[in-house]
């Protein structure tokens, strides 16, 4: 039998964890989600949310990943039979994403290279709609980023992703607080500061609202802590069994946390300086920061690394995303590394021309009124993570039972075990219910 992969040592998987995590989710998307969701509130129901339903389902998956040694399909298949399909949910979404993700993948980089040949962006709010919006463009920088990481994940886990990832998630956390500390200093920044720390009560009219930021706050969360969809269980069953689990359960949802504030430090505030829209949508974070570079001393440059480092950061997520299609593939099928990363990757990237599209020739395809690029990301964050979330809960806590969990996390005794009464609750009662609620709330 071929030896399993592992990581090197904890803090390489730390590391690789922390890089699935932070990505696209906290760069470009928790700051135009809080923009359009009110603010504060949003941020505050995102904590309550990351503390009470992200971090259990955290650590039931390394569990099982650890426990298993196994992908997300057969893992949960072997916890019990018949159960696999919940892994198979994270196939799908992973493959969902993917699917978009290399799009925006795609974006970063036109904006890297559009730097190293001009020293910055005339009327970016135009500049980005007739990019995103046109269409070969778009869909070749959408290639070039699916082939880097598909090249990536077929070197394998401890040659490629936790080299990247070790490297350049501590220089991203510096970078952004570099960015920050220059966007506090522009006039009228503090109002951006305070739209997004400060919850505004008033914001809130109805039930629906409060169920409305919930919903967003949820998917947000399982989209950024990359949960409900097997990574983890995929990146635990390379986990050594001298690992804390507990412990990392922790760190990577406050690592996590800190980059995505971070984030909106460097963007928010820059929309009030400069007179711009919060609510602009998924071109926030485009639409923001070229303003932002061309008031900063070096701004060319900045941006350069700017968009180098949020490269990195997509790259290493995605990356995530295709070791859970492929591993599958890899341990049931038997495939190489090489087949089961060429073909989905050519699976993705032709949906991913069309959701690309989406924006702008093919924008009158619509599936309940939104566009394709829109749908996926629907499909994804709010219905598969979620559901995925569910029975993962459900698995852990009824099936499994949280008391083997508990055996696996403390490494057969080597470490002790916090909260474990509340941790139980959290997994069997509150985060399934809290899941069914919302989710059946935002269908009415
Ligand atoms: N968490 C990643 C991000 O924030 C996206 C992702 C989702 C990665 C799900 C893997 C699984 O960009």
């Amino acid at each position: 039998m071929k030896k399993r992969d592992q990581w090197s040592s904890n803090f390489g998987f730390l590391m690789a964890a922390a890089g699935s995590a932070v990505g696209l989710g906290n760069l470009w998307k928790f700051p135009y989600v809080v923009g359009i969701n009110s603010g504060g509130i949003f941020i505050l129901a995102y904590i309550i949310l990351l503390i009470l339903l992200g971090t259990p389902i955290l650590m039931s998956e390394m569990s099982i990943g650890r426990n298993t040694r196994l992908n997300a399909i057969d893992a949960c298949n072997k916890l019990k039979t018949g159960w696999g399909f919940v892994g198979g949910l994270g196939v799908l979404g992973a493959f969902t994403i993917l699917c978009y993700y290399s799009v925006i993948g795609g974006w970063v980089l036109k904006y890297l290279f559009k730097y190293i040949v001009s020293p910055s962006i005339d009327n970016p709010s135009e500049y980005f709609k007739n990019f995103s919006e046109s269409i070969v463009e778009p869909v070749i920088w959408h290639i070039i980023f699916a082939i880097i990481c598909i090249t990536i994940v077929i070197k394998g886990i401890s040659g490629g992703i936790e080299k990247i990832s070790k490297i350049f998630l501590p220089l991203l956390a510096i970078f952004i607080i570099v960015i920050s500390i220059n966007v506090l200093r522009l006039p009228n920044a503090l109002n951006g500061l305070k739209f997004f720390l400060i919850p505004n009560l008033s914001d809130i009219n109805s039930v629906s609202d409060i169920f409305s930021i919930l919903l967003h706050a949820m998917g947000q969360v399982f989209f950024s802590l990359s949960l409900g969809m097997g990574t983890l269980i995929t990146y635990g069953s390379y986990l050594g069994r001298n690992s804390n689990i507990q412990k990392n359960s922790l760190y990577i949802p406050l690592f996590d946390l800190i980059i995505a504030l971070l984030a909106c430090t460097a963007i928010l505030p820059a929309v009030f300086a400069f007179d711009l829209e919060p609510t602009a949508g998924s071109g926030l974070l485009f639409n923001t920061l070229p303003y932002v570079f061309d008031h900063m001393k070096y701004g060319k440059y900045l941006a350069i690394i700017f968009f180098l480092l949020v490269f990195f950061a997509a790259v290493t997520s995605a990356i995530s995303l295709i070791e859970v299609i492929s591993s599958y593939f890899i341990d049931n099928k038997k495939w190489s590394r090489k087949k089961a990363c060429t073909i989905s990757g050519i699976g993705f990237i032709l949906i991913g021309i069309i959701a690309s599209l989406s924006l702008g020739t093919l924008n009158n395809i619509t599936i309940f009124g939104h566009t394709l690029f829109d749908s996926l990301i629907i499909l994804s964050d709010k219905i598969i993570m979620p559901i995925g979330g569910f029975f993962i809960c459900i698995l852990v806590g009824y099936i499994w039972k949280t008391k083997n969990m508990y055996d696996e996390m403390s490494s057969g005794g080597l470490f002790k075990i916090y909260f474990k009464k509340t941790l139980t609750f959290l997994i069997k009662f509150f985060a399934p219910a809290m899941i069914i609620i919302i989710f059946i709330t935002s269908i009415f």
